[in-house]
């Protein structure tokens, strides 16, 4: 059997079929190459992708092809949301929905039984079932999300990640040796509206030829990010997360501004 995901996505699907060198499965990460294999395939699909935000659909079709659909971040602050979610096999995490992230706790929608069943079961087995704390903590964070008419923190999200996505992209927009990511704007059948970009990553590339270490470059100006190659990608490009306290985000605003300003200084010397 063949697990199988996009380059240009988290590589902990990759990592952990490879760790656990289970003899029935084998991970694939160029999908031009599994139609050579006369095989069972699972395709990872996670929508919007980290890192770049972008909605995404299963590439592989066929009787012998199973999608997983990651849905981490297919909530109304991160992506127009172009229709509900409809999928066979979807798992969601409320790590990204409350800003919790490390709790361990998600869930599934799932339509076929046998394949429902064959969840509980590892569950049960794998991990003796979900921790009670933590599910006394989701549950309180369901609760707190329910006061009122249960829409305000996707309002008040969708308005915080766009607001600093504008921010970044001000800045960014004035740099020729940083580029980001260009999401365009969707209809969103949640709010009903047309609506701009709000990701959670910025998808940083570094365009001069001799950063070809992005991460590093913007290491040397104080900003953290991961490196691109973590997400099977070049080192050419670097994350930036923008879902980090406010605080933090401030500051990265402040380090990246002073970068990019020294950039525009030096070439109009
Ligand atoms: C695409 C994707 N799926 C799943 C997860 C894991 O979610 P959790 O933190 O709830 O385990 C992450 C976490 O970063 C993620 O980015």
């Amino acid at each position: 059997m063949v697990a199988a995901a996009s380059p240009n996505t988290i590589q902990n699907y990759k990592q952990q079929t490879d760790f656990f060198e289970m003899a029935r499965f084998h991970f694939m990460d160029d999908l031009k190459n599994v139609s050579n294999y006369k095989s069972e395939v699972i395709e990872f699909v996670t929508s919007p992708n980290n890192p770049d935000g972008f909605l995404k659909k299963a590439v592989l079709k066929g009787n012998s092809v199973k999608s997983i659909y990651d849905y981490a971040y297919y909530w109304s602050h991160f992506t127009a949301i172009p229709a509900p979610a409809d999928e066979d096999v979807m798992i969601f995490s409320i790590s990204k929905l409350t800003g919790h992230a490390g709790g361990r706790f998600g869930w599934a929608l799932v339509k076929d039984k046998q394949i429902y069943d064959n969840m509980i079961r590892y569950i049960c087995l794998a991990e003796m079932g979900v921790s009670r704390d933590t599910q006394l903590r989701a549950l309180q964070l369901l609760r707190a999300i329910l006061q009122g008419n249960g829409k305000e923190i996707f309002r008040f999200a969708y308005k915080t990640m766009g607001d600093r996505w504008e921010q970044l992209n001000q800045i960014i927009s004035s740099s020729t040796r940083f580029t980001i990511q260009e999401i365009p704007p969707q209809f969103c059948n949640f709010f009903q509206q047309v609506r701009g970009p709000s990701p959670a990553y910025a998808w940083v590339k570094c365009e001069r030829k001799e950063d070809s270490n992005c991460a590093e470059v913007l290491s040397r100006a104080k900003i953290t990010g991961r490196r691109g190659s973590m997400f099977g990608s070049d080192d050419r490009y670097a994350r930036l997360s923008l879902i980090r306290r406010q605080d933090d985000f401030n500051l990265l605003i402040h380090r990246l501004t002073v970068l990019v300003s020294e950039e525009n200084r030096a070439e109009s010397m």
